[in-house]
């Protein structure tokens, strides 16, 4: 995977909220001026309606000539327009209006620090008056992979060739031109790009038509772009190929160095397809009569979604049925996917502000996983999600977790929260069902198509749905109405969403199951406690969307849906269930421990009618497992048993058993291996053991009971301790309390005269002192109470098994 986010905080700009400067520097401009604005964030009273660009990049000397109109409408009344530039050298600016009779020249302030100009105008500026703002200026190329930027290839001549490229998000549209550069203030862009004769353009829109401007340059000049947000302007100067197909009514397009054009099928098949199903999905119509899909030969993100112009590094786009992978093909499925899901969810629809990001990065990542399951369903994406899901839940259980709605610290946590927003889009949908998901996402496209949004509209417009849907119900209203759980006829989505939003972590729900009733509480889980935080964990709570399924699973609820929004509760079974399993495919993003019978039916039916669980169930039951092993410590000795069974598991348990610095977990491990059915095993940890190296001697007592605790144990455990009596008795002295474990142990499941007489005569032997010895006494004493209750009830057990 590639990291975005390290390219985005990594940028010469820093991010827009977290600058703090020295008072004195406040408001001082280049030219020693007040600077009229002192926030970061750029002033509402003037906002931009229409940009008309220009730009003339020379590929060769690097550098490029910029003119702009923006038309602004003032909300307030203002002598100054505050907005965006950073390192464009502006030579010339004047304002004109309806009301005029000519531009008139302004003074442009700049103020490095926050990237911004200030045009000073020569008269107030009235409200609701449109003005027009041009600006010419230069700038040179960038350098790196971020603004306006420069790369070199080789052509299929192996001759050196430049590209000119953007890549905006989230904060250098400024760098290619003055603009006000946050994703809330939307415009047009009508977009003219003057080239040499034999390089060719792209931007976001078709190209309406070409025009001759001076020897040997052209103008290429674009239809006028929807209003859209200036992070997801793009062009690119290029001599790059494409193949192209229709499909309603949008020229799908995949451009790739000449050379590499064999290489481009499967993304216009796949990009076809998924802009097909997107359609349908959401509802509405991609709105741009094209759509390019560009692999730049040099790129530092993975892919980005400019509207209509999305830009690919080629190992995202290209694949090749001679070199390419399996994985290879759902990757690019995967990059295609997830950049088509922003044309709506981020283009059409866009985050208000850089805190919200999680929001249109995690909702693509998401639709990335519905789109192939839909679309691709051989990719078998859906087992990739469940990985996805295993993953993030791994570093979200570490208490170095964070909320997902925070201020943003490094790149690699703003990566992890997209995976989290994800697993916990699905965690929704699988609750309040497939259709009303899908119903509250249309319901939100629509009701804020070309505006801006934050967290709050989404849950908003999906409360909008469940609402109704829940009314609609009608003929299962009762018994859906306990389903979800609906407090006042409403099932409040928002509420839901902020616990798991707004807290960091996720849930432990712990089932204890007695009859019919089933006993469900939370806690924070963290994998390992040694957190000062842990006894401050009791105030954390989520609304957890539970799902389960049970032996007698069949009706039409199943599987079954009960919200936990408390921190414990009951839930009452119609009838008893032979086992319980939470979490159905893991879809909820908790995780589960239950009581260790419950744990044992689940691992007996994991082994005897595994098929009784879907793929992911048991994916699920083995994950769940291996991460309680870290929390509670309890289910840890049914793990490592459960492991120690095979030949490699039980080779694998002892090598951690020789590296474990933990005495108590070596206790379990010991147990575990001690639990095994192979005599061959037994017999080596009881010798290995007496020897005291690999296993230390102090162990054996230990290792003795385990062996002597099953069937196949307890006549090897008596006859190692009479062949090694002698060894036994010279390492713990006699009358120490590993001896007389060691004769216990050994002896208390003997129930027979045969064994009494044997015990006896055996310690006899030895000498008077022994088997005067009071643990001695003791195990003759067991065993014959053991016979007379043999005697007394064997024939009745006999009778009722
Ligand atoms: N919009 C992002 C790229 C981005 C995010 C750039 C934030 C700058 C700031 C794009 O949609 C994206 O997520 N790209 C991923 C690949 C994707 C398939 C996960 C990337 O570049 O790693
Ligand atoms: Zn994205």
């Amino acid at each position: 995977s590639y990291n975005i986010c390290s390219f985005f905080l990594s940028s010469s700009s820093p991010h827009p909220d977290r600058i703090q400067l020295p008072r004195n520097m406040i408001e001082n401009t280049t030219n020693g001026k007040r600077f009229p604005w002192a926030k970061n964030r750029l002033p509402s009273n003037v906002v931009p309606l229409h940009y008309d660009l220009i730009l003339q990049p020379n590929l060769t000397t690097t550098e490029f000539a910029g003119s702009v109109q923006i038309t602004v409408n003032v909300i307030q009344v203002t002598w100054n327009i505050i907005l965006h530039s950073s390192g464009l050298n502006i030579t010339k600016a004047t304002l004109t209006s309806a009301g005029w009779n000519q531009a008139k020249p302004v003074e442009v302030l700049e103020y490095p620090v926050h990237d911004q100009i200030a045009v000073v105008a020569p008269d107030a500026l009235l409200v609701g008056q449109n003005y027009t703002l041009s600006i010419d200026y230069s700038s040179n190329l960038s350098d790196t992979y971020y603004g306006f930027y420069k790369v070199s290839y080789k052509d299929e001549h192996a001759e050196k060739r430049w590209l000119a490229a953007t890549q905006f998000e989230p904060l250098a549209a400024r760098s290619a031109f003055p603009c006000f550069d946050e994703p809330a203030f939307k415009a047009t862009f009508l977009i003219k790009i003057k080239r040499d004769e034999q390089h060719s353009t792209l931007s976001n829109m078709p190209k309406n038509v070409t025009i001759p401007v001076a020897a040997g340059i052209v103008q290429d000049e674009f239809s006028m772009s929807l209003k859209m947000s200036t992070y997801l302007v793009a062009f690119i100067v290029a001599n790059l190929k494409n193949i192209s197909k229709e499909t309603n009514r949008t020229l799908v397009s995949i451009y790739a160095m000449p050379q590499k054009l064999g290489q481009v099928e499967h993304a216009l098949d796949t990009a076809v397809k998924l802009l097909e199903f997107y359609q349908k999905y959401f509802h509405i119509e991609y709105p741009l009569q094209k759509l390019d899909l560009v692999a730049i030969p040099d790129f530092q993100a993975g892919a980005m979604e400019n509207w209509g112009l999305i830009t690919f590094r080629e190992t995202t786009l290209l694949y090749d049925d001679k070199t390419s992978s399996a994985m290879d093909k759902k990757l690019v499925t995967a990059v295609i996917a997830h950049e088509l899901a922003h044309q709506w969810f981020g283009n059409l629809v866009t985050m208000e502000w850089w805190n919200d990001l999680w929001l249109n990065e995690g909702f693509a990542t998401f639709m990335e996983y519905i789109a192939m399951e839909r679309t691709f369903p051989e990719l078998q994406t859906d087992e990739e999600f469940l990985k996805l899901r295993f993953k993030t839940m791994m570093k979200d259980s570490l208490n170095a977790s964070r909320p997902i709605s925070s201020a943003v610290q490094s790149s690699e946590q703003i990566e992890e929260m997209f995976d989290t927003v994800a697993s916990l889009l699905l965690m929704l949908k699988k609750y309040i069902k497939h259709d009303s998901f899908q119903a509250g996402i249309e319901n939100y496209l629509h009701n804020h198509s070309y505006g801006s949004t934050r967290s709050d509209d989404l849950w908003d417009s999906m409360n909008e749905v469940t609402i109704l849907d829940i009314l609609s119900l009608g003929f299962c209203m009762i018994e859906c109405l306990c389903v979800l759980q609906i407090t006042n006829g409403t099932l409040d989505v928002k509420k839901l969403m902020k616990t798991w939003i707004l807290q960091k972590g996720f849930p432990l729900v712990t089932v204890k199951r007695k009859g019919k009733s089933l006993y469900v509480q939370q806690e924070r889980f963290l994998r390992s406690v040694e957190s000062e935080n842990w006894t401050s964990d009791a105030s954390y709570l989520w609304h957890i969307p539970l799902s389960y399924t049970t032996s007698n699973c069949s009706s039409f609820l199943c599987p079954y849906a009960y919200l936990l929004d408390q921190k414990s509760a009951t839930i009452e079974l119609q009838e008893e269930v032979k086992w319980v399993k939470f979490n159905v495919d893991m879809n909820g993003y908790y995780i589960v421990h239950y009581a260790e019978d419950d744990w044992n039916t689940l691992i007996n039916l994991l082994r005897t009618d595994p098929i009784a669980l879907s793929t992911k169930d048991r994916a699920h039951l083995i994950n769940n497992i291996f991460s309680l092993v870290g929390l509670p410590t309890d289910v840890m000795k049914t793990v490592f048993t459960a492991g120690a069974k095979t030949d490699d598991g039980w080779e694998f348990l002892l090598s951690m058993y020789t590296s474990s610095v933990s005495e108590a977990e070596k206790h379990k491990m010991l147990e575990a291996l001690a639990s095994t059915e192979d005599v061959r095993k037994l017999i080596w940890l009881m010798q290995t053991s007496l020897e005291g190296d690999l296993i230390r001697a102090q162990e054996l007592s230990h290792i003795i009971a385990t062996v002597s605790q099953s069937l196949p144990g307890h006549l090897l455990a008596w006859d190692f301790v009479k062949e090694n009596w002698e060894k036994l008795i010279r390492k713990f002295h006699l009358g120490s309390f590993a001896i007389q474990n060691i004769v216990t142990v050994s002896t208390f499941q003997f129930s027979t005269e045969a064994h009494l007489l044997e015990v006896k005569t055996f310690f006899e032997s030895k000498s008077e002192k022994i088997s005067q010895l009071r643990c001695v006494k003791e195990a003759i004493e067991t065993i014959q109470l053991n016979i007379k209750w043999m005697e007394r009830n064997l024939a009745a057990l006999q009778q009722w098994l």
